[in-house]
């Protein structure tokens, strides 16, 4: 199936003006059985953003994002993309309407290059026969765009975990889309390796996209994020714009806490409690490590502040 765009449901809907957000999405609901895993979730992406979604496990998370990505229809609600109604059945359907998404646990295939995993499955062919050639091209470029200093003739299974990352999103942009889907893109990664990561995530919005990534670890959240919505039980609880929130207010709302003395609880409970240490760790070496691409976006930065 295709992903579609369908009539637009409400007044005012219609066209791609630049007001209209980027992606939107209405009363989604989804359930597994009796496990209501998202109970009509609203929220609007706009362009040029990165947006973290962040709460504890089994809150919806990847669920909200396999709805955008085409992995999950919901059984409820309407999506719109740049003000139109589309529904996205398939991963492939996400790709033409220019989403792309990078999940937990992405296959490879250890006996190729890194070019060859790249174009898995979209080989590029000319007159029926295999285009190494312009492969290697499109994908010394897609690496450049990553800034990335891997070669793209490198066997992937010489590859780091942060490396096969890498080329994990490089391959989401050979379709230029305009929105990409990170599940957790930095999870079992070193910190420099996850410092490399964020400063592509930044490079992606630099170049006009939009990002949205689930994520655990708060200190890359606050470190690469424009917004930061908190998820619980299947319902967002909080959208905030990162420089206007704290660790304290996003860890109150991951787990749930309205007072401060019932704060002070949570961080007796070593589930909390390690994210409240992790604030400490908010990283000298973190910040050493994205310097580099924080100057390249200071112009980002001083137009958005
Ligand atoms: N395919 C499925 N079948 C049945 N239940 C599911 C399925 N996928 C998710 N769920 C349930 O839906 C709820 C939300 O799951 P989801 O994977 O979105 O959580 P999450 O926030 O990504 O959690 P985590 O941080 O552990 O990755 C959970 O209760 C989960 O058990
Ligand atoms: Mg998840």
């Amino acid at each position: 199936m295709n992903g579609q765009r369908v009539n637009a449901g409400g007044a005012g809907r219609t066209g791609g003006s630049s007001r209209q957000p980027l992606l939107r999405l209405e009363n989604i609901c989804v359930k597994f059985g009796f496990v209501e895993a998202l109970k009509s979730v609203n929220l609007d992406i706009g362009r040029q953003e990165v947006v973290a979604i962040v709460g504890d496990n089994g809150a919806g998370k990847s669920t909200l994002i396999k709805v955008v990505a085409g992995f999950l229809q919901p059984g409820f609600g309407h999506i719109y993309l740049n003000g139109e109604e589309v529904v996205i059945p398939s991963i492939r359907a996400a790709d033409r309407l220019g989403i792309a998404s990078v999940f937990q646990g992405q296959e490879f295939c250890d006996n190729l290059n890194v070019a060859a995993n790249l174009f898995l499955g979209k080989e590029i062919n000319l007159g029926g026969v295999r285009d190494d050639e312009s492969m290697n091209s499109r994908a010394r470029s897609v690496m450049k765009t990553l800034s990335s200093a891997i070669r793209v003739g490198s066997p992937i299974s010489s590859l780091s975990v942060g490396q096969r990352q890498t080329v994990a999103i490089a391959r989401t942009l050979l379709n230029d889309p305009k929105l990409i889907l990170l599940d957790e893109p930095t999870a079992a990664l070193s910190v420099m390796q996850t410092a490399e990561v964020l400063s592509y995530i930044k490079r992606l919005r630099s170049e006009g996209r939009t990002v949205v990534m689930v994520c655990h670890d708060l200190p890359d959240v606050f470190a690469v994020s424009d917004r930061i919505v908190v998820i619980r039980q299947g319902r967002i609880t909080g959208v905030h714009r990162t420089v206007e929130t704290s660790y304290e207010e996003i860890i109150a709302e991951i787990a749930g806490v309205a007072t401060e003395h019932e704060y002070e609880e949570i961080t007796e409970d070593p589930k909390y409690s390690s994210m409240v240490r992790q604030r400490k760790r908010i990283d000298r070496t973190m910040s050493a490590a994205l310097e580099e691409s924080q100057a390249e976006d200071d112009g980002y930065w001083a137009g958005n502040e």
